[in-house]
């Protein structure tokens, strides 16, 4: 069966409850975008099939990021269309495809999409590999698990994974031998420490053993960064970045090595460039404008512009790294989910959210909306 934008329509039995088996045949409800460029529009399409090592996953929560908004917007990533945003998800596997021998049916786990139609999580349920779908520990809901992926990823990308043109900054991680606490007496640095991505560089540079981590955020959310991991807060309201170097130097007389700037604005990226370290690495989030990603400057200082998705083939190998200790981690409570705030309407409730967090209208929270509960 194909794809119907605009419209729903219900098989008599629905897609709850049926046998595996007939799976791939059953419609869902997605939130699909018609065309480059197009508005997001609600409709249906078929139930994906796992192929060789993959699970499908019927979707609980769907976490939205401000890629999503650049996806619907300018139209990235994607592969071609219709085409399905939504970077991650939470929920239950049902379906297990060839080979898979990591996960079983009923399963809790969490994954992040790949930019192909059967793998976006703003639909009911998406294909993942099944080696990038971690387990949720018991003590988590479907709602704080879906805020985990992208934005550990982002984080642990930029950190951990090798140098290259979209790597890493290859520290050492804390679940590896002699990474945890390795980097103790070390300053560091985190710009937007109360974004989503910010608050898990926190929480990896504090594993790591960094002190003192600095951060910038508002005001009220200084007890926020501070459980994360910060030790001091500069509130870039009242310390614009221009006057950032000044303020970071009546906390420490040291150089920063590291610095993980999660806002990436033109200003936030020369004034962490100038409080770097020789040898020391800034990891960016957004488009670079202070040097050239993977290469030296003439001071040994390097710039890492990170790409934060597993399943790009650059990363596969540091993602399967990464989860394969991402359940444990957060089942010690060592890494912790985002605050949630729950969007509305199911996949209905998408389209204004998605704007909300494009737009930055958001505040040390993730949105998370419910595909399952679309009317
Ligand atoms: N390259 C990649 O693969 C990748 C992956 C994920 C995200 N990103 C990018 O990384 C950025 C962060 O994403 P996110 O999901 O973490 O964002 P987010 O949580 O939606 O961002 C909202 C937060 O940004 C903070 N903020 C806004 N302007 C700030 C500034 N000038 N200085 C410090 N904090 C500021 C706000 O802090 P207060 O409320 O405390 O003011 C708020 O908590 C986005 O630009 C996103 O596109 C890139």
């Amino acid at each position: 069966m194909g794809t119907t934008v605009s419209s729903f329509t219900r098989s008599s039995s629905g897609v709850d409850g049926l046998p595996s088996i007939d799976m791939a045949l059953q419609q869902q409800k997605a939130l699909l975008l018609p065309s480059k460029g197009a508005p997001f529009a609600l409709g249906t399409r078929a139930i994906p099939k796992p192929r060789l090592g993959q699970v499908l996953i019927k979707i609980e929560s769907a976490a939205i990021n401000p890629c999503d908004y650049y996806i619907e917007q300018y139209g990235v990533l994607l592969d071609g269309y219709p085409g399905i945003a939504g970077n991650d998800g939470a929920g239950t596997v049902e379906v297990l495809g060839e080979g898979v021998t990591s996960l079983q049916k009923g399963d809790r786990v969490l994954f992040q999409c790949w930019y192909t139609i059967d793998r976006g999580t703003f639909q009911q349920y998406a294909l993942a590999d099944a080696p990038r779908a971690a387990k949720i520990p018991k003590t988590l809901s479907f709602d704080e698990a879906s805020t985990i992926p992208s934005c550990v990823i982002t984080a642990a990308i930029g950190l951990y994974a090798p140098v290259g043109a979209r790597g890493g900054a290859a520290l050492t991680p804390p679940w590896a031998p002699g990474g945890l606490g390795k980097y103790r007496n070390q300053p560091a640095l985190v710009i937007g420490g109360s974004s989503s991505v910010g608050q898990f560089a926190l929480q990896f540079l504090k594993l790591s053993g960094f002190s003192p981590i600095i951060t910038t955020a508002s005001t009220r959310n200084i007890e926020y960064v501070k459980a994360a991991g910060a030790t001091h807060v500069i509130d870039y309201h009242t310390t614009p970045y221009p006057a950032l170097p000044g303020a970071i130097a009546g906390i420490t007389t040291q150089l920063v090595p590291v610095i993980y700037d999660a806002i990436s604005s033109e200003d936030s990226q020369k004034a962490a460039w100038a409080l770097l370290a020789p040898h020391g690495k800034l990891i960016v989030t957004l488009q670079p404008v202070v040097g050239k990603p993977g290469e030296e400057a003439e001071d040994g200082k390097r710039l890492v512009h990170v790409f934060g998705n597993v399943n790009d083939p650059d990363n596969v190998r540091f993602g399967d790294e990464l989860f394969s200790v991402l359940t444990g981690l957060l089942e010690s409570g060592a890494i912790k989910p985002n605050k949630v705030e729950v969007v509305e309407g199911g996949l209905a409730g998408l389209p204004k959210a998605v704007e909300r967090v494009g737009k930055r209208d958001v505040s040390a929270v993730k949105l998370v909306a419910h595909p399952q509960e679309t009317p």
